[in-house]
């Protein structure tokens, strides 16, 4: 019974993609299968898996929602019974990772800001406020194997991943501090302002909150009002009293054009459709950027100086130092968006993405938008056709990487029926970064004639839905583990 269950819940995950717009992603009705061997065989295959998670970790499929990457601990008590689950029960435990806690840390999002009616900057401040708790290397290295669910173990990796897989274990063992505030100075030219944001963090350390900018006038210098320049004006940020919080505020006139990117298989190699390789690619591999993507972005940036580059990933918020010194290694300055760890219920994990897209239509809309991102994010496919449906004229461009296209690896199903309805010419699917070479957006091409579009509208990848089961069990798993990943990138 439970392992019919179990089944159903994953094959409502798998079959949810081909669904247009289901009401409800996660509690689709189980396929009708034909075939027992094929259950049988799936079902002992997906036990393997769900064994090799661990029993705290597969909890993500006995509850039918994609919950490994959404459920890290957050707190000293899930951290210290995570710990315990590795190490067992040692009395001690608790001392031994508390005793070297580390002083706090504020985990400060470059932020964007928009000129309001009141004819003042507004500046959305966002991240969270966490301490990484004394746990001892070793203890480290046992729970880097619990994240690294791949089938190559942390004692097989060469020291390069290690470091990295115990910097990305580290990074989600942290103890969030609750009902904190945060203040923030805001350094320009003229002066400093010191900003005590309104509210308190929430139960998982995190803040978010508008403050309106002063402006402060002296002869070096002040800000200019949003109706007077098109250039992007920028303070540095500094949450007080910690060196870990320093970001970028962005403050962007009204109109203009704003870059809003994906990161995971569009600007870093992740490969998340492979899956021992996308979970490599994330815990283990140093980010590398995808193939010259950053030349194009470099191009973007200085064809249109005064564009706003926006990074939008909905990976967890506690491996997002890692994403954004990737990011600001390889491609133009941004402002930043992760998964905040606030929004905890299914409706909103699966809907990140866009909650966090929404928020920056809302914030900018005079502003044209261009949106890029890949084939193989479900959220992507839906929310970005979605947008350009809702906001009309302020979607310029919808440039998706065709992942399929160089991978054959590649057994993802897409669906591209959100598309249906669009102007051909507003949106592009590319094969490789030289595809977007010499688009010249502003002027309103989206499309390189030169790149073949072959787009019939509905699920892609998959002939027929039950064949590609059938070709592959493996494959098939791998796809829904994906798509769990899928929810996290
Ligand atoms: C933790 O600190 C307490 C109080 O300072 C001390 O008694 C205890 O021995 C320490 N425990 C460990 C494991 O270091
Ligand atoms: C992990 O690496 C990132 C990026 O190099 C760094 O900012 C962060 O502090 C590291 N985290 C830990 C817990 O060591
Ligand atoms: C949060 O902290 C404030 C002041 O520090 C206190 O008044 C309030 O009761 C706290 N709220 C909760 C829910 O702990
Ligand atoms: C700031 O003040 C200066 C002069 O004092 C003024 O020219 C400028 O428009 C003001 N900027 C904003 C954002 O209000
Ligand atoms: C900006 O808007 C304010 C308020 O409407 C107006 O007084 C001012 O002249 C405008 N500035 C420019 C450069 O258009
Ligand atoms: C952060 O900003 C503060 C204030 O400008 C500065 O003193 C400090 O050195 C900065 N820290 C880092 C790590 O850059
Ligand atoms: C500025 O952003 C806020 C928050 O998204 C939004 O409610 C407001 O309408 C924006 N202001 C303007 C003038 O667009
Ligand atoms: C993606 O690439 C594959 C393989 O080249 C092709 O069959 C498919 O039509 C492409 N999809 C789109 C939407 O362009
Ligand atoms: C276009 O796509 C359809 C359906 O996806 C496929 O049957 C056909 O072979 C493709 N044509 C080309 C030229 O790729």
């Amino acid at each position: 019974m439970r392992s019919l269950s179990i089944l159903s819940l994953l094959f409502g995950v798998a079959l949810a993609i081909p669904n247009p717009v289901p009401p409800h992603p996660m509690i689709t009705q189980a396929p009708q299968l034909d075939s027992r061997d094929f259950l049988e065989d799936l079902d002992h295959k997906v036990h393997s898996i769900v064994n090799s998670l661990g029993s705290t970790v597969s909890g993500f499929i006995a509850s039918g929602v994609p919950q490994f990457f959404q459920s890290l601990p957050i707190g000293e008590e899930a951290v210290v019974s995570m710990v315990s689950s590795v190490v067992g029960s040692v009395a001690n435990i608790v001392d031994i990772i508390t005793n070297d806690t580390k002083p706090t840390q504020v985990l400060n999002l470059p932020a964007y800001g928009n000129w309001t009616k009141a004819q003042k900057w507004n500046v959305f401040v966002h991240g969270n406020v966490y301490k990484l708790p004394g746990i001892p290397s070793v203890i480290l290295e046992g729970m880097a194997d619990m994240f690294l669910i791949a089938e190559t173990k942390f004692k097989d990796l060469k020291t390069g991943q290690q470091q990295q897989a115990k910097n990305m274990t580290a990074s989600i063992l942290v103890i969030q501090e609750k009902n904190v505030t945060v203040t923030m100075e805001f350094n320009q030219a003229a002066g400093t302002q010191t900003l005590t944001l309104p509210g308190f963090t929430t139960v998982q350390g995190d803040f978010g909150e508008w403050v309106s900018l002063e402006n402060i006038t002296t002869s070096t210098g002040y800000l200019l009002p949003g109706n007077a320049t098109n250039k992007i004006q920028t303070l540095e940020m500094h949450a007080t009293g910690t060196d870990t919080g320093n970001a970028t505020a962005y403050l962007v006139p009204p109109q203009g054009f704003t870059i809003i990117s994906d990161i995971d298989d569009v600007l870093r190699e992740a490969r998340i459709w492979d899956f021992n390789q996308g979970v490599l690619n994330s815990f283990a591999n140093t980010f590398g950027p995808w193939m010259n993507m950053p030349e194009i972005y470099a191009h973007w940036a200085s064809a249109i100086p005064d564009a706003h580059f926006h990074y939008l990933t909905t990976t967890p918020e506690q491996v997002t130092r890692n994403y954004m010194e990737f990011v600001f290694a390889h491609y133009p300055p941004g402002s930043f968006d992760s998964r905040p760890l606030r929004y905890q219920d299914v409706d909103a994990v699966l809907s990140a993405r866009k909650f966090l897209l929404d928020r920056i239509f809302e914030t900018f809309p005079q502003r044209k938008f261009i949106l890029v991102g890949d084939v193989s994010n479900t959220d992507i496919m839906k929310a970005y056709p979605q947008l350009a449906k809702e906001h009309p004229g302020s979607v310029q461009c919808i440039l998706l990487r065709n992942t399929s296209s160089a991978d054959a690896s590649f057994k993802f199903p897409y669906d591209t029926s959100g598309f249906s309805g669009l102007e051909t010419k507003q949106y592009m699917f590319f094969r490789t970064p030289d595809d977007l070479k010499g688009l010249n957006f502003a002027n309103g091409e989206c499309v390189n004639r030169a790149v073949p579009q072959n787009v019939t509208f509905g699920v892609q990848g998959v002939s027929g839905g039950v064949a590609v089961f059938r070709s592959g069990m493996w494959a098939m798993t791998a796809a829904v583990l994906a798509t769990v990943l899928a929810m996290w990138y």
